[in-house]
């Protein structure tokens, strides 16, 4: 028998309170995080699942910026949105606490008084990038350059998240600030460092000698390949009003850098939740695991753990089960171009549907390389798995039991192999799925379950009950029993994926919320047993659904286009005279009509105050014609009459064109007299 720890601490990385979560956390971080958890209950562990939301640095004064707010603010309302994100889909955390917190303040500041204390960091004055328009130095994202290391020129003063290689802001090749487009300036401060290279053999020993074979290929690689490059000093304190302040005499001004205080966070989350913290964090038999994205791997393998070992009293995450990223119809998800499943959206949008979405990027989840999310892959999923296999099956069997037995669970009578069988490997089940399960490899775990699910409806499809019950009714007790037995399993082992859809099923079922060990049992619903009315787990996604969400993304796109579309350069120059030639007068269009038989062009009649003629104009695509009359407009007056489709036009009237290709009127900006002149 494996020797399992006697608790666990699992964290999930505490997203910025910058904005509202999207399905690439959920998918990468949070899910996977809340099925390993729920998951480690159901088998009766002691676990603590923490979390909360990141409230310092410089993603959050920049935020607070672009809305004129202050950062207090911001965190206040970001904070809120994505904790009721979380609650809304199922992500059950023990604690979900904040940064901004008297806690959090006090235990990394105390963290860092530590390490200070005990000469733990060096000390150093050197040059840093300062803004002088703004006044103030430019920390980590108020900073942004060309990577040296992958050439993307929007890396950010730590980090660069194309490469993922970790920065100093001196590194960045052409540097600007954020704050004001200017180049900066280099000015004396000084900072305090944590000295990684100090660490770097210890690091080696725990990592490649150590975690080389338990840690997923893609985190540890990342891992190796820092630790060969050699560590450096890193900064842990930042020249900013925003953060946890630096707890010792002659840092006025100067805060914990973001990246040194928020991994705390996941020990001061803990104290708010238990008095007991100390046991999940300072015992060596509690086992820590990090759920990250991949681009925190570096804070959560390297520098986080070098600081747990300057600390001392801390243990070591076991594991961090990193993820790769999720694309979104084959585009990486940003949120700066709003391209993005925003969850607070979905769930406007998908009312009552979180399990559908737990599911779908459970099953896709990008665990050994990104992966994308489409709609059609989202439809697909419900419309050919959940509802078609799951729901189907599930159905299937209260339906049936409630038309035969009115509910009651029939005993078994003499078994088949067939039905042997299906009993064997529906006993083998919690076994093969737990085991993915605790290697983090949750598509696969979900892939059994779907195949239990399977099993569930050739079994029913093979001994087809329905048509047996008139011949053979002894028969069909039996096959109603072990269906109902696969259900009962069912709910157990999908808790961790479809919580809300396994609460629904156990009503169906009228059970308590089995354990684990429970599941895969042939007695787990005794003969006798009554159980509930049958109720759809699912419904099927219509086209309709998922066209008006790819059509949103369309118009993102579109959007982002139009933002990011560059103007035509201007024309060759002309004289005052070419311009003084032409005639353009304000006038108002009369009458309105489309011509007949083209998609293109209206014959309008305007009210020059010159006179009244009549003009074709190719915008019939852009306006309805009706909704033009009264308008004014600007019309060139003295452009030789020209035949259109039969329709003598006296005219053009002037249009502005969008981006996009769409129409405007160039209209006086008030009402003015009929021929009154442009110039
Ligand atoms: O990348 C992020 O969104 C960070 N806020 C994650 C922090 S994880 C931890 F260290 F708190
Ligand atoms: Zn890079």
């Amino acid at each position: 028998m494996t020797d399992y720890p006697k608790r666990y601490t699992i964290t999930a990385a505490l997203p910025y309170a910058n904005g509202p979560v999207h399905i690439g956390h959920l998918a990468g971080v949070y899910l996977p995080a809340d099925i390993y958890v729920r998951y480690l209950r159901l088998q009766e562990r002691d676990v603590k699942f923490v979390c909360g939301s990141d409230e310092h640095g410089v993603p959050i004064t920049i935020r607070a910026k672009k809305e004129g707010i202050t950062p207090q603010q911001a965190v206040d309302k970001y904070h809120e949105l994505i904790k009721k994100s979380f609650e809304d889909f199922n992500i059950s955390f023990d604690i979900y606490s904040r940064t901004s917190s008297e806690t959090h303040r006090e235990t990394a500041s105390d963290f860092f008084k530590k390490l200070y204390e005990e000469g733990k960091f060096i000390e150093q004055t050197s040059q840093q990038y300062y803004d002088e328009g703004a006044q103030q130095f430019l920390a980590d994202r108020y900073i942004v350059g060309t990577c040296p290391k992958c050439g993307n020129e929007n890396a950010y003063g730590d980090q660069c998240e194309s490469c993922g290689t970790s920065l100093n802001a001196t590194d960045l090749i052409n540097p600007k600030s954020t704050l004001s487009g200017l180049k900066p300036v280099l000015r004396e401060t000084k900072h305090w460092y944590l000295p990684l290279n100090d660490y770097e053999a210890w690091l080696r020993e725990w990592i490649v000698e150590g975690h080389k074979q338990d840690w997923k290929p893609n985190v540890y690689g990342q891992c190796k390949s820092w630790i060969d490059q050699g560590l450096q000093p890193r900064a842990v304190t930042r020249d900013l009003d925003w953060g946890v302040p630096v707890p010792v005499e002659g840092a006025e001004g100067k805060v914990l850098y973001v990246w040194f205080d928020a991994p705390i966070g996941y020990i001061s989350a803990t104290k708010d939740l238990t008095p007991d913290w100390e046991t999940y964090w300072k015992d060596k038999d509690s086992k820590l695991v990090h759920f990250i994205g991949k681009d925190n791997i570096v804070f959560h393998c390297i520098i986080f753990p070098a600081m747990l070992k300057a600390h001392g009293d801390y243990v070591l995450p076991d594991n961090v089960p990193a993820n790769e990223f999720l694309n979104l119809e084959g585009d990486k998800i940003s949120t700066s171009r709003n391209w993005a499943v925003w969850l607070h959206e979905y769930m406007q949008d998908f009312p009552g549907k979180g399990d559908v979405l737990r599911y779908v990027l459970a099953a896709n989840a990008p665990e050994t390389k990104d992966n994308d999310f489409t709609w059609k892959d989202y439809q697909a999923r419900n419309n050919n798995e959940l509802l078609a296999i799951l729901g189907n099956f599930i159905n299937r069997a209260v339906v049936l039991t409630q038309k035969y037995y009115e509910g009651e669970i029939p005993a078994r009578g003499e078994l088949t192999d067939y039905d042997k069988d299906v009993l064997g490997v529906l006993e083998g089940m919690p076994m093969v799925v737990a085991s993915y399960l605790e290697r983090y490899r949750f598509r696969d775990a979900l892939g059994e379950l779907m195949n239990l699910a399977r099993l569930g409806n050739k079994y029913l499809a093979d001994t087809e009950p329905w048509k047996l019950i008139k011949t053979d009714a002894e028969r069909v007790q039996t096959i109603m029993n072990i269906a109902l037995q696969i259900s009962g399993s069912l709910n157990i082992l999908m808790e961790p994926f479809l919580p809300e859809s396994a609460a629904k099923l156990r009503s169906m079922l009228n059970m308590n919320q089995g354990k684990w060990a429970q599941a895969g049992s042939a007695e787990l619903l005794p003969a006798g047993h009554i159980i509930g009315k049958p109720e759809l787990l699912f419904e099927k996604v219509e086209d309709t659904a998922v066209d008006a969400q790819v059509q949103k993304l369309l118009d993102t796109k579109k959007e982002n286009e139009m933002a990011n579309a560059e103007a035509e350069p201007a024309k060759e120059n002309i004289t005052f005279d070419d311009f003084s030639k032409m005639d353009i007068r304000i006038g108002t269009i009369l009458e309105a009509e489309k011509v007949a038989k083209t998609k293109k062009l209206l014959k309008l009649k305007i009210d020059t105050g010159i006179d009244q003629r009549t003009v074709v104009s190719g915008i019939a695509e852009f306006f309805d014609p009706e909704k033009i009359i009264g308008q004014q407009v600007s019309i060139l007056v003295n452009l030789a009459p020209r035949e259109i489709r039969g329709i003598t036009s006296q005219g053009m009237i002037l249009m502005a064109e969008n981006a996009d290709g769409s129409l405007a009127f160039v209209q006086p900006s008030k009402e003015l007299k009929n021929g009154s002149g442009v110039r």
